[in-house]
Formats: structure tokens, sequence, C-alpha cells
């Protein structure tokens, strides 16, 4: 699938940056946002973002910062989270077990992956309803699966829009999955796959999408790389 005619592209001078225009982008969610040379600065990052939204300050891994570095790290030789290994991050939802979840997810790319590693991939949820049957959609509306403590539908209805929430890692941690299950997992996930895109982040390119409307993933990486994705998760509110 094509990412260019998906990609609404800007270039960062402080004063000319129109954020109204890249609310309404983001609102619509019918395209992901890119702005080049993006300061690397957190403060920088924060401030722009508080132009949007609300960013959410993350308690469990981040010490209640907006601001979380995806870098490979390691406590006591175990990677502190899949975001911070080198393995493949499959096609997902963020934070798809908090009770409010961000609709959206900002990454500055501070430092590149190596050529032909840790590409972003991202799947348009507009794209997958447009090959799913009505009885396809109804069922991954009405079937509930357990995000950690939560159950929740793969896909909701709000306001005559549709939203996804998939993340089969949470998903198969906190439950045991039956055969038919996995097997209907092991589908959706193919499907998905078959419907994403690539885009290989430059240095200073800050990437906005929305998180309730695409899946998103990466690529594995090798395990020396110095890739830094600076993370900020933030809502916008949902009216064009
Ligand atoms: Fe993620």
């Amino acid at each position: 699938m094509e990412a260019q005619n998906l990609l609404i592209n800007y270039r960062w001078r402080e004063d000319l940056l129109n954020d109204q225009e890249i609310k309404k982008n983001l609102q619509q969610g019918r395209n992901l946002v890119i702005i080049k040379d993006f300061p690397l600065d957190d403060e920088e990052l924060e401030t722009f973002i508080s132009r949007l939204g609300i960013a959410v300050n993350e308690i469990r891994n981040n010490k209640g910062k907006a601001i979380f570095d995806v870098k490979i790290a390691r406590l006591n030789n175990f990677f502190t989270s899949i975001a911070n290994s080198n393995l493949e991050f499959p096609l997902h939802t963020d934070c798809a077990d908090f009770d409010v979840i961000p609709n959206v997810i900002g990454l500055l790319c501070a430092e590149p992956a190596d050529q032909n590693e840790g590409t972003s991939n991202f799947m348009f949820l507009h794209t997958l309803l447009d090959h799913l049957s009505q009885d396809e959609v109804q069922k991954l509306s009405e079937k509930k699966w357990k995000f950690r403590n939560r159950q929740r539908s793969i896909l909701q209805i709000e306001n005559r829009t549709y939203t996804i929430c998939y993340d089969r890692i949470t998903m198969e941690s906190f439950s045991k999955l039956n055969p038919d299950e996995i097997e209907e997992l092991n589908k959706l996930d193919a499907l998905f796959k078959r419907f994403s895109f690539s885009i290989k982040l430059e240095k200073g390119d800050l990437i906005l999408f929305r998180n309730d409307l695409l899946l998103h993933g990466r690529d594995k990486i090798n395990i020396n790389s110095q890739r830094l994705l600076k993370r900020i998760r933030f809502s916008i509110d949902n009216f064009s």
C-alpha cells in the first residue's frame, strides 16, 4: 500500500506551524501527519503537543512524565518492555488496557534505526472496514476480549464512527485463549498486515497519528541499534 497519499507533510518553523490545521487533520483521522525538522527537545515537544491536546503522563513505566524514550533498554538483562526491546512489535493500539485510551500518539525520531530495519508500520481502520463484510464487523463489535482487567471489543462504534482497540500481546498475557480464538487472532493479524504500509522515519520527523483509528507497529531492530523515538500520547477533542 502506498504511504505517500496518506501523509500530510509540514516542516517545522516556529511561528508558521498551523496548529489548527494539524488538529483538524488529526480530528478527521484520514491521514498521518509528519512534521519534518522538529527540534530534538523534550520541552519543545511537550509545548507543541499542549497546543493540540492533553498529554498523558505515564505512571506505569515513566515516573509520571509525558515523554517516553523508546529505545533498547534492559534491567537485570530483561527488556523493560516490548517498546524497549529489539523485537518486532506487531500492529497494535497503545494503552489498550487503560480506562481512557488516548486518541493520538506522537513519535519524534531523535535517532533513526539503521537501514532496512525498525521501519514503522501502520494500518488504517477505514481500509480494513472497506474489506470486511457486515457480519465480520458485527462479530468484531460484539465479542469482548480481556485487556488486563478490562473487557473490550476490538471494534467499537461511537457517534456513528468505528474505532479500534487491539493489542494481541495484552490480550494473550491476561487470559487463556482457546484454539478458535487464537485462530481468529491469527487471521486478523494477517489481514492487518495485508492492509498495512510502512514509513521509515528520519531524524527530526515528528509523526502524529490516531491511536483509535489506526494500528501501529515496527519491524525488528538489531540489538545494538541506537534508535531513539520520543513518544508522547495525548487526547484531542474529537469533533471537526
Ligand atoms: Fe505502540
